[in-house]
């Protein structure tokens, strides 16, 4: 098969990071004799610095014409202090995700049996919790009108939903929930935000045509007390945009380490890959940040976006494998820890000899 992707390593940790889920790339193409050709882009601040704009046209056209997008992280705290700045490297991927239409963005939450004591969590409340999140990505008060009045003395953000834009997400919740264990958890604000009684008028409304699914309801505040009292009650997870930003941020650190989960943005064009974590700008160029969710999402690539589960199975057991001898960056390692190069070349190795 040919595989035609576009590479976008951003900002702090992300080239570094990009680059060993690339090393796993050439070595998982090569073994199945996949055709692979890629191209890089520029995005972030890296990008406001060399052409002012953080998602230039000719990055959205590279996108368009790839098969799939694999990107790295975005973000330099240069921009993070300065709320007058006139343009951020966010935007960038803010625009990436609008112009390409990735309204939907899956994120898996699983644990590693090698890293459960490293989980803030108690092992028998973690252990064996596994659900997605399904958070949207193109709509709410990420969106939504903004502005300034009263002389830039009032601002204001506001939440903003289409039935349709709730009715294509929940959609993508019930096939999901459908291939797994049968439960949605539909999380909203519903008791105060009118747009959150929109997303339980449509859920309501669409659940008696999933009759094997489970739809449950909950309240954001709870659901983020229930995901760290009970993660394994939850199988998917859907909710707005915002929510889902937090909660996911949440979720993630149960496993272990931030360090570790992947995401898939999908929708209308070409599909993202990226870790959740940002892009840890302290540890920049120091060759100690861990590329695992970065590889993870090079695994959902394959799976995701061109169908092929052996590969991304291959990627997955290399990464296990890792953990389970020890081959680990700093932030997980119990003795010896070893460099983000020297991890993407174990991985990629272990991908070559299987
Ligand atoms: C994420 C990030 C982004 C978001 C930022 C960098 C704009 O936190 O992908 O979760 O808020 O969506
Ligand atoms: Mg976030």
């Amino acid at each position: 098969m040919k595989l035609n992707i576009a590479v976008l390593p951003g900002d702090g940790i992300g080239p570094e990071i990009v680059e060993q889920a690339m090393k796993v790339v050439k070595a998982v193409t090569k073994k199945f004799n996949h055709e692979l050709s890629y191209e890089y882009g520029l995005t972030g601040a890296i990008a406001i610095d060399e052409v002012g704009d953080p998602y230039p046209e000719n990055t959205h056209e590279l996108c368009m014409k790839s098969d799939a997008v694999l990107f790295g992280a975005i973000g330099d705290p240069k921009f993070d202090n300065n709320p007058k700045a006139p343009v951020r490297p966010e935007q960038g991927l803010l625009a990436m995700r609008k112009k390409l239409g990735l309204y939907a963005n899956i994120r898996p939450v699983e644990t590693f049996e090698s890293l459960l004591h490293k989980s803030p969590l108690r092992r028998e409340l973690v252990e064996g919790a596994d659900f997605v999140c399904i958070r949207e990505l193109t709509g709410g008060i990420y969106f939504g009108e903004k502005g300034r009045k009263d002389g830039g003395n009032t601002a204001f953000d506001t939440n903003t939903y289409t039935r349709e834009e709730i009715e294509r997400i929940l959609k993508l919740g019930y096939e999901f929930a459908g291939k797994r264990n049968k439960k949605l958890t539909v999380v909203d604000k519903a008791n105060v935000l009118e747009s959150s009684r929109l997303w339980r008028e449509v859920a309501q409304e669409m659940a008696p045509n999933y009759p094997d699914i489970k739809t449950e309801y909950m309240f954001v505040d709870n659901a983020a007390m229930q995901i760290i009292q009970w993660p394994k009650n939850f199988d998917v997870m859907v909710t707005e945009n915002m929510f889902g930003d937090i909660l996911t941020d949440e979720a993630s650190v149960i496993t272990g380490s931030l360090g570790l989960l992947p995401s898939a943005s999908m929708g209308i064009h070409t599909s993202v890959f990226e870790p959740i974590h940002g892009s840890y700008p302290q540890a920049a160029g120091k060759d100690i940040a861990n590329p695992i969710a970065t590889i993870l999402s090079a695994a959902m690539m394959f799976e995701y976006a061109f169908n092929l589960m052996e590969e991304g199975k291959i990627i997955r057991d290399a990464v296990t494998a890792s953990m389970t001898e020890g081959y680990v960056t700093v932030d997980i390692a119990e003795g010896e820890s070893f460099k983000t190069s020297q991890v993407g070349d174990w991985i990629a190795n272990w991908v070559e000899r299987k």
